[in-house]
């Protein structure tokens, strides 16, 4: 089963073993992380889920629908790592991928 490391506001990070098939804020909100907020359930319309992405593995995720990245224009904190975590799917490749929760904003 894939791993997903994730580093929270307070810089706590977290191991959390993550189905394949479920988003990574699936996966961080079943973790009992809290702060992800993600208000619209992972349906692409809020921007509560953002999480910057470790650099490494920017490149090996798919790209980003228009949609997200529209939505990730509303945070003031967006950069080349930002993404939507409800549109990022834990796969067997992806294992170990790092993850960030983004500022509150
Ligand atoms: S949970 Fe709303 S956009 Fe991801």
């Amino acid at each position: 089963m894939p791993q997903l490391i994730v580093t929270t506001r307070e810089g706590e990070e977290r191991t959390l073993e993550a189905d394949a098939g479920l988003s990574v804020m699936e996966v961080i909100r079943d973790g009992g992380i809290d702060e992800l907020l993600a208000l619209c359930g992972g349906c692409c319309s809020c921007a509560t889920c953002h999480v910057h992405i470790d650099p490494a593995f920017v490149d090996k995720l798919p790209a980003m629908s228009e949609d997200e990245s529209d939505l990730l224009d509303s945070s003031d904190h967006r950069d080349a790592t930002s993404r939507l975590s409800c549109q990022v799917m834990m796969s067997d490749a992806l294992d170990g991928l790092r993850v960030r929760i983004a500022e509150e904003d």
